[in-house]
This record gives structure tokens, C-alpha cells and sequence, in this order.
């Protein structure tokens, strides 16, 4: 057929303690875009860096055009035709955007750098992609979504014909996504192929052609998206039926725990927010990006800087002046950029999950008590189903949502009083989300409160006791759940009409 652009035959790849790969095909059309989809751990991201030189494969074959290739390294992919923007974002801050485009590839006369050369492609690119980003900007003064544009910009730079998006909406916004969209289906008219990986089902099933599933290493089926369901989707990825996607609820909400009266950030979109959340509650925070949902949690958890506000928990007034010291006051986050302020990359999975509470696991002096450790870690590894080869292994080598299920555990085994969640489930399979879910329940059953931030509604829905509604940093209401006679479809449209009542 000579509409294929790239042929994946058979690709095998084991690590040390894990067979990652075993006899994966793919085909990616001209034109099109190609869904991979699969559990954490199931061999998404593998498979892609075997394409991209990153890995090399142990066997099988690789078809560009036609023609056989194995790229040695990432450089020698980009100069072929394949770019690939990664699940976890590697960029260097400090630098500017332009710099991060250009990095190894720098136009150059004489052997002098041409700044006003890459700073005009640069601008072409964002124009041509409607990209609203100056290019002299340093990386880390932006938002994670701006700098996953612009390392979107730099795969399109390359004038890649196979570009691999890795899990690309995870940190953007639904203006975002739809930008991100609007470039995808720009590119598929141009005949690229775009292999995109994500979680979230009704974005594949509506941006992509075709769509592959893996399991535990192996090709389970490749169907036209037209002809897929979700349910069938879930039921290839997972291997049974999914019927419930929610657990049921038994927490008691009790006595007020913590009480925000007219918080407002310094520096961040958070102007005179009050709102009381009550033992074994799990209370949910709406609300489109940049409206102040996730700088509310940030707030309340001393990561940003507090201009007015009172905190009160349990009748007591506090201050979290900073991260430490909320946590000293039984407070504990799991923040929305988690390979930033979570992970320790080179400490293996127990190490990960002990080290917030490390008071927990002292004995006399500085012992710790490593069996108390490596049951905690066990637990952790079994409640949420995470894909290791054992406890030892290193953080790093695990999968995208492995490494955020490590990350959870640990926060979860503080036993903290107040839980703040921003997007617990991001990157999560559908199938673990059920756990995570269960978990978080578990917690408000023994009489702990959850606050947790989410962009998807129908998660909100299924988990909390009311949702909190965030506009252009204010409150702009409170809905209620479990009131009877009321739709789904009724909620989220009382929910989507706070959210925009500010903007
Ligand atoms: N460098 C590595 N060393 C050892 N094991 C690895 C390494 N990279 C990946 N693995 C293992 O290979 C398997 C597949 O991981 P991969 O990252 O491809 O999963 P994925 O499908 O992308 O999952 P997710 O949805 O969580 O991102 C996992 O069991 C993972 O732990
Ligand atoms: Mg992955």
C-alpha cells in the first residue's frame, strides 16, 4: 500500500527485570492520526522511544517510506523525518524559548550564533501555530501548557513527517486542547502521521483515525476510530468488562475541619475565597484553566504567597506560612506538576514513598525501621496496582502513571487531616483510576477531608460531596450533589455556567 508512512514489525525490547515489548507492529498512515492506547505500564512510551533512538530495540524492524531505518539517537531521528514530544518534559529552564527550539541545531554563520535568525523562525513557527508565546521568554517563568507548545512548535519545526505526541493534553486546558487540535488536524492535512497517546478517551475518539491498543507489552488490536466505543475501548485496554467507574460512597461528613475565610494569593488569581470543608468530607474545585483552582490548593498549602486570608483548622487559627510547615499542621499535596516538586528521579520506589514522612518509619535515634518501610511501600504498590519488578527499582525506570501512583501512595500513607489533590488522576488508566478513587474514599471514611482540583466533571461528579465552582480566581458558587432529580448533564451545566461567571 503506498499511503504507509511508517511500519513498525515486531518490535521486542526487555529491560533487566521486565520483557517491555514483545513482537509490537504498528502501522501509521499518510495523513493521519494514529491513537496508542493501553494501561500504564502496558509499553506506549517503549515503543515510541524505540522508534526515536532512544531505546534500541532488541529485534524487529522499522519501515520509514519504505525504507528500513534504526536511528541511532534522537538527533539522528529529527533529522529524518521523527520528532517526538515526551510524556514528562525535559527542557532546559533556564533558557530562553528560542534556545530550547534551536538547542543542537543553532543557525549559524562563521561559527557565530544567529540570534536574530532564530528568534525570526522562531516567530514564524508561533505565528504560523498561533502560538502566543514571545520566544525570548525564559522557560521557567512559563506555565507548563505554554512550554508543552513550544515544544509542540519545535517537533513541527523539524518539518517531522512522523511526529509522536506523548500524552500531550495532560497539562493543557480545554482552550488549549482545542488549540493543540487545531494544529494537529493542520499537520494531518499536510500528510504527516501523528501518533498520539493519551488517556483520555473522548479525545481519541475524536481527533484520531485509527487507534492501536496495547496490553502488557503486546498488540491487541487496531480498529478505525469511527467503528470504536468507548466501552470496547476500555474492554481491549483492560482485558474485562469495566462496569462501574466510580466506587460507592460510605463517608460521614462531621464537624467542620477546615475553614478558608477571604483568601487572596500575592502574586496568583486567588481573590477573597471562603469556604468551610468538614470531616470525612471530599470536596471538589471546578473550574476552566487560569481560573484559580489549582492556586487555591497552592495557597492554602503555603506554595504561594498569602496577600489576606484566615485558615482555622479544627477550631484552631493557622498560618501554612510555607510547604513545611502546612504539612507540620496535617496537611499534604499532591501537586499538578509532579516530576518538578515530586519526584525523586534516582531514589528507588521506597525511598519515594517514605520520604514525606520519615517520622513515621524512626526508631530510636536515626534508625529507621526499614520493615515498617517496605510494608507501606507494599501496600502502596498493591492498592494501586503499580506495574514494578519489585520495591528497589528506580523511580525513573517506571511508567508515566506508575511514577504518579508512587507519588499519591506516599501522600495518602501521611494520613494527613487535609488532602489537597490537584488532578489526582492525570495520566492514570482508566482501570487504576477506580482504586485511586477508592482510596481517596477510604480516607474521608476514617474522617479526613479531601480537597481535590479537577478538570474532569464527570470525575468531580462520581466522587465528591459538592463542588466548589472557581472564576477569574473568585468563587463563583457551590453545587450540590446527591439532591435528587437532578442529571448528570443538569449538574455539569450548572457547573459550566459558574465557571464562566467571572471570565
Ligand atoms: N528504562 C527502563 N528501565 C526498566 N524498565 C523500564 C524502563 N522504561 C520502561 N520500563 C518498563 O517497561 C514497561 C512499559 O513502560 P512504558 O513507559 O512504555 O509504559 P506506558 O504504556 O507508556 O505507560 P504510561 O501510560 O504509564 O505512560 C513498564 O513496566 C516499565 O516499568
Ligand atoms: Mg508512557
Amino acid at each position: 500500500m503506498q499511503d504507509i508512512l511508517l511500519e513498525m514489525k515486531n518490535i521486542t525490547k526487555e529491560f533487566p527485570s521486565v520483557k517491555a515489548l514483545s513482537g509490537v507492529s504498528l502501522t501509521v498512515r499518510k495523513g493521519t492520526v494514529h491513537a496508542l492506547m493501553g494501561e500504564n505500564g502496558a509499553g506506549k512510551s517503549t515503543l515510541m522511544k524505540c522508534l526515536f533512538g532512544i531505546y534500541s530495540e532488541d529485534s524487529g524492524e522499522i519501515y520509514l517510506e519504505g525504507k528500513r531505518v534504526k536511528f541511532s539517537n534522537p538527533a539522528d531521528a529529527l533529522e529524518n523525518g521523527v520528532a517526538m514530544v515526551h510524556q514528562e518534559l525535559n527542557q532546559a529552564l533556564k533558557r530562553s524559548v528560542s534556545d530550547n527550539i534551536w538547542l543542537g541545531r543553532y543557525p549559524t554563520r562563521f561559527g557565530i550564533t544567529l540570534e536574530g535568525k532564530m528568534y525570526s523562525e522562531t516567530k514564524k513557527i508561533f505565528e504560523e501555530l498561533d502560538i502566543k508565546v514571545d520566544p525570548r521568554t525564559i522557560m521557567s517563568t512559563m506555565s507548563v501548557s505554554d512550554r508543552q507548545m513550544v515544544e509542540i512548535a519545535k517537533a513541527v519545526s523539524y518539518n517531522a513527517k512522523v511526529i509522536v505526541l506523548d500524552e500531550p493534553t495532560s497539562s493543557l486546558n480545554e482552550r488549549e486542547v482545542e488549540h493543540l487540535f487545531r494544529i494537529i488536524n493542520k499537520l494531518r492535512d499536510n500528510g504527516c502521521g501523528i501518533i498520539y497517546i493519551s488517556h483520555k478517551m473522548e479525545e481519541i475518539l475524536r481527533i484520531s483515525d485509527d487507534v492501536t491498543i496495547m496490553r502488557d507489552g503486546k498488540h491487541i488490536a487496531t480498529e478505525k476510530a469511527s467503528e470504536l466505543t468507548m466501552d470496547r475501548i476500555i474492554k481491549l485496554m483492560v482485558g474485562r468488562e469495566l462496569t462501574e467507574r466510580f466506587p460507592p460512597k460510605h463517608n460521614k461528613v462531621g464537624d467542620v475541619a477546615l475553614k478558608v475565610e477571604d483568601l487572596s494569593a500575592r502574586y496568583a488569581n486567588v481573590d477573597g475565597v471562603s469556604f468551610e470543608v468538614r470531616e470525612g468530607e471530599v470536596v471538589g474545585i471546578a473550574g476552566l484553566g487560569g481560573s484559580g483552582r489549582t492556586e487555591v490548593l497552592e495557597t492554602i498549602f503555603g506554595l504561594l504567597t498569602k496577600k489576606s486570608g484566615k485558615l482555622t483548622l479544627k477550631g484552631k487559627v493557622i498560618t501554612n506560612k510555607n510547604p513545611r510547615e502546612a504539612i507540620a499542621n496535617g496537611f499534604a499535596m499532591l501537586t499538578e506538576e509532579r516530576r518538578a516538586t515530586g519526584i525523586f528521579g534516582i531514589l528507588d520506589i521506597t525511598e519515594n514513598t517514605v520520604i514525606s514522612n520519615l517520622s513515621r518509619y524512626r526508631l530510636a535515634g536515626l534508625f529507621l525501621n526499614k520493615r515498617k518501610m517496605h510494608k507501606d511501600t507494599e501496600w502502596s504498590i498493591g492498592a494501586m496496582r503499580i506495574k514494578t519488578p519489585n520495591k528497589n527499582t528506580k523511580i525513573r525506570s517506571l511508567s508515566g502513571g506508575n511514577q504518579q501512583k508512587v507519588i499519591l501512595g506516599r501522600w495518602l500513607l501521611t494520613e494527613p487531616e487535609v488532602l489537597l489533590l490537584d488532578e489526582p488522576t492525570r495520566g492514570i488508566d482508566v482501570g487504576a483510576k477506580y482504586e485511586i478513587y477508592q482510596l481517596i474514599l477510604e480516607l474521608a471514611e476514617k474522617g479526613k477531608s479531601v480537597i481535590m482540583v479537577s478538570s474532569e466533571m464527570p470525575e468531580l461528579m462520581g466522587v465528591c460531596d459538592r463542588i466548589l465552582v472557581m472564576s477569574g480566581g473568585r468563587l463563583a458558587g457551590e453545587v450540590k450533589l446527591g439532591e435528587d432529580g437532578r442529571s448528570g448533564g443538569d449538574i455539569q451545566e450548572e457547573i459550566m455556567s459558574l465557571a464562566a461567571k467571572y471570565v
